[in-house]
């Protein structure tokens, strides 16, 4: 019996993401179709939902070769490649935290289009998780124009010999803490997040050349493409697409706490409140979502039918949200007032959508803004 047709997949694969436009420039599919992302998957992968959540469906590439190449080639399907950073064994169901991935072939191929990549351009990419991304840059850049950092010692070591096998030996791969950038590379063109930041680490605009640009999501959710001023210091720009990545190892927060058990033992105690606001577009607005999670960090929201919980994740606060402005909070935030705040930002902004906002990274931190740099804004805590 013969293999799966890598090839066919892969030019299937580019048919339907050139269907939906996803390749901005030509560049982008020609080195899409040259990589073998095949040759990137791990024999045992766990695959995602297409909207990213989830992914309970584990493939062998043994038990099942043609299914797992399927899914290597599906455009909408991240590949969970570990879990916990290695300590829980990728078993179907197993719960875990998403540590390594490789991600949607439709995501690896809208970061490239922001990336702007030229020929000769020097990139520092971040996060090299198999080397997918990295093969896919070094065919535009020319791989010793790559350096790649990956923080998990055993994934490095695997991404070197994915490279390897693949025919990209000059990718300059190591294994290292990418918030610290590489200097030794510096000064760089291009410099690619494949995590998420909730902070930008200021040794990624001290390595990127004046007029350079960052590309990196973004606490969670958007991706802004930063240009770094004349001054090296400074970096600032659009919010460009969209995107939800695992966070940087060293910037992660607590697993969300169930509080359940804290509401039932802290409901009559709770302070009941009243707000005007209307959270509503946390719920279908991105720019309002992306803005919440800015000025309330460290909280999850829960849609229930009627009442939305706000919860921090540490477990120290809740507050209860009705559409009919009904409320209660409890804890040492106060967690509706400071989303009603949020909301009331968003709108007094003109109701931004999420590409119209952006940021700024310089000495005084991060800044969030809506339109332009020097439109309204919001210091990021
Ligand atoms: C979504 S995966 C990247 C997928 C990768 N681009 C690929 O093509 O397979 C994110 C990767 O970032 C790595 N990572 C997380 N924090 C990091 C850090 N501080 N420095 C370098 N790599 C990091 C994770 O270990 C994980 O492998």
């Amino acid at each position: 019996m013969t293999g799966p047709d890598y090839t066919a997949l892969r030019r299937r694969c580019a048919d339907a993401l050139q269907a939906e436009d996803q390749f901005g420039a030509p560049w982008v599919r020609e080195v899409f179709e040259k990589v073998e992302r095949e040759r990137f998957a791990p024999a045992r992968i766990r695959v995602s939902d297409p909207g990213g959540n989830g992914g309970q469906e584990v493939i062998d590439y043994a038990t099942d070769a043609r299914a797992w190449a399927n899914a290597v080639y599906a455009p909408d399907r991240s590949l969970i490649t570990q879990l916990d950073d290695g300590a829980t064994l990728l078993e179907p169901g197993a719960p875990g935290r998403f540590t390594s991935s490789l991600s949607a072939p439709r995501v690896v191929v809208r970061q490239l289009c922001h990336l702007d990549l030229r020929p000769r351009h020097r990139v520092l990419h971040i996060g090299t998780g198999s080397g997918y991304d990295s093969a896919l840059i070094a065919e535009r850049t020319g791989a010793r124009n790559l350096f790649t950092l990956e923080v998990d010692d055993r994934l490095a070591a695997t991404a070197r010999r994915n490279l390897d096998t693949a025919g990209y030996p000059d990718v300059q791969a190591v294994a290292g803490d990418g918030e610290q950038g590489w200097p030794a590379g510096a000064p760089y063109d291009r410099v690619l997040c494949t995590a998420s930041a909730n902070r930008v680490p200021r040794a990624w605009i001290e390595q990127t050349r004046p007029g350079g640009v960052i590309l990196t999501p973004y606490r969670g959710l958007a991706l802004p493409r930063l240009v770094v001023a004349d001054d090296g210091k400074t970096a600032s720009g659009p919010i460009v697409d969209a995107m939800s990545f695992m966070v940087l190892r060293g910037q992660r927060g607590t697993e969300a706490a169930d509080l359940r058990p804290v509401v039932k033992a802290t409901l009559s105690e709770s302070e009941r409140v009243r707000t005007d606001a209307d959270l509503s577009p946390v719920k279908t607005e991105l720019g309002a979502e992306f803005l919440y999670h800015v000025l309330v960090p460290g909280t999850r929201l829960v849609f229930g039918e009627e009442t939305w919980w706000l919860e921090a994740r540490d477990g120290s606060s809740w507050a209860a949200w009705k559409p009919d402005g009904r409320g209660r909070q409890w804890g040492t935030r106060r967690l509706l007032t400071e989303a009603a705040e949020a909301l009331t930002a968003w709108k007094a902004a003109g109701a931004p959508g999420l590409t119209a906002l952006g940021l700024t990274v310089d000495a005084g931190g991060d800044r969030v803004w809506a339109h332009e740099p020097d439109g309204p804004s919001w210091p990021v805590p």
